[in-house]
């Protein structure tokens, strides 16, 4: 759990999260100040790095308001994706719980042009290249709470907010966009972009590992834990719901207070074996790029095939729909599906956890489960 969220207010040094050189393959070394450098080649993955901000205290800004600040335009700023238009807030939309309320969010484009050059490559710029819209294979988790996690995305490749903030702007599927040719750039171009730097990080230097860190900071604000589970003031029915939650083994996985183990489970989610885009399988955790690590590695263990990240719950009633790809509407289809014990093995591999059994609970008993899921887990967002 990351334990750079409260330190921030150490008076002249911030704790700044996993930014470190190793995690960052686009970004060089003259991108990074020599005490970021010093202090990252020391550091090992996923750990914090220390570096003083001293020309933003000097002016009078508090550093960590300002890094909010930065990162909050940087999310929802559409200039950012190629062609500009996409930002990260409109598929992580705060009126639609910072989700997206499809199946399978929308992006600017697939990663090759009509014409099948990669945008990568220089002739991305010939004039009449049109981009191609996509869909994103999964499911747009909500970024209430992410801070609990320490693997991010559904198959948990990426590592905390921080560090998977660098990812979208570069997906074909999302933002089509780079830092390099593209973000960097922008941002320069704008002075008052280039002062909020400056207020967050002491000098107006540009980098990727700057702009997730900001973004990074900003999301960790998104933080719900008042509902009336937290607060001890659950209603009569949801608080039946809490005791079937409880009773049925809801809390092996979505382990109190968090809801979430941060851990990976295959629980038969109906097209649990299928990428929806692409047709192939999708065995989650079992199958994924470890971006944690430099130079990536890309992980194929038959052991976690069809295993996905266990979903923080709170503000379900306006997260749906639910699962990794979208594939229940309601939490009464969420709760059938639980009674019935989860869906059918589809990893080939026998990886489906034994503490998902058929519950044979009463209507009344899922009634009161659903009210504790939706009304009972319901905060008001905290900024
Ligand atoms: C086109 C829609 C789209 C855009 C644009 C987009 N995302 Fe996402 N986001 C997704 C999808 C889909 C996933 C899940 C992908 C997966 O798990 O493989 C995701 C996953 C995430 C997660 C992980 C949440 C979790 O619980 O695991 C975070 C955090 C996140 N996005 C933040 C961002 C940020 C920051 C940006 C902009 C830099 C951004 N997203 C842009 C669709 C989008
Ligand atoms: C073995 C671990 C495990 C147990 C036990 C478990 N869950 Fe889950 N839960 C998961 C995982 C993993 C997912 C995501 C699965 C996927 O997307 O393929 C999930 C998804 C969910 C979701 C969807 C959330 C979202 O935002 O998409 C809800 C709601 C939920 N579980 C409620 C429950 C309830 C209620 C129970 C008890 C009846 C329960 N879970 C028991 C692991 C578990």
């Amino acid at each position: 759990m990351g334990s750079h969220h409260s330190l921030g207010a150490t008076p002249g040094v911030l704790i700044i999260g996993l930014i470190t050189g190793a995690l960052l393959p686009a970004c060089s070394p003259s991108e990074l100040s020599a005490r970021e450098v010093s202090e990252s080649a020391q550091a090992p993955t996923n750990t914090l790095v220390v570096v003083d901000r001293p020309i933003s205290e000097e002016l009078g800004v508090d550093p960590q308001q300002a890094l909010i600040n930065l990162g909050r335009r940087l999310m929802f700023d559409v200039d950012l994706s190629r062609p500009r238009g996409v930002s990260c807030g409109m598929c992580h939309d705060p009126q639609l719980g910072w989700g997206d309320a499809r199946p399978q969010g929308k992006g600017v484009q697939d990663n090759t042009l009509d014409s099948g050059v990669n945008y990568h490559s220089p002739d991305a710029a010939v004039a009449g290249n049109r981009f191609k819209t996509i869909l994103t294979p999964r499911n747009t988790p909500t970024i209430y709470n992410a801070h609990i996690f320490s693997n991010l995305f559904w198959d948990g490749r990426a590592g905390d907010l921080r560090h998977q903030a660098q990812f979208p702007f570069e997906a074909g599927p999302e933002m089509n966009s780079n830092w390099v040719d593209h973000i960097i750039p922008t941002i320069e171009a704008d002075p008052t972009y280039v002062q909020m730097f400056v207020d967050a990080f002491g000098d107006s230097t540009v980098t990727r590992a700057r702009g997730s860190e900001a973004i990074g900071a900003y999301e960790e604000t998104i933080s719900v834990f008042d509902s009336p589970y937290d607060l001890g003031a659950l209603d009569t029915l949801e608080a039946q719901g809490y005791a079937v939650f409880t009773a049925s083994g809801c809390t092996t996985c979505h382990v109190e207070p968090f809801l979430s183990d941060d851990s990976f489970h295959n629980t038969g989610v109906p097209t649990a074996g299928v990428n929806a885009l692409t047709g192939a399988t999708d065995l989650g955790f079992g199958v994924r790029t470890d971006l944690t690590v430099e130079p990536n590695v890309a992980i194929d263990e038959p052991a976690d095939y069809a295993k996905f990240k266990t979903p923080q719950l709170r503000m379900l009633a306006v997260t749906g729909p639910y699962m990794h790809n979208g594939a229940f509407a309601t939490l009464e289809e969420v709760v059938e599906f639980y009674d019935q014990g989860g869906g059918p093995d589809l990893s080939g591999t026998g990886t489906k956890d034994v503490n998902i059994q058929p519950l044979g609970l009463a209507p009344a008993e899922k009634a009161a489960l659903v009210a504790f899921l939706r009304t009972g887990l319901m905060g008001t967002e905290i900024k």
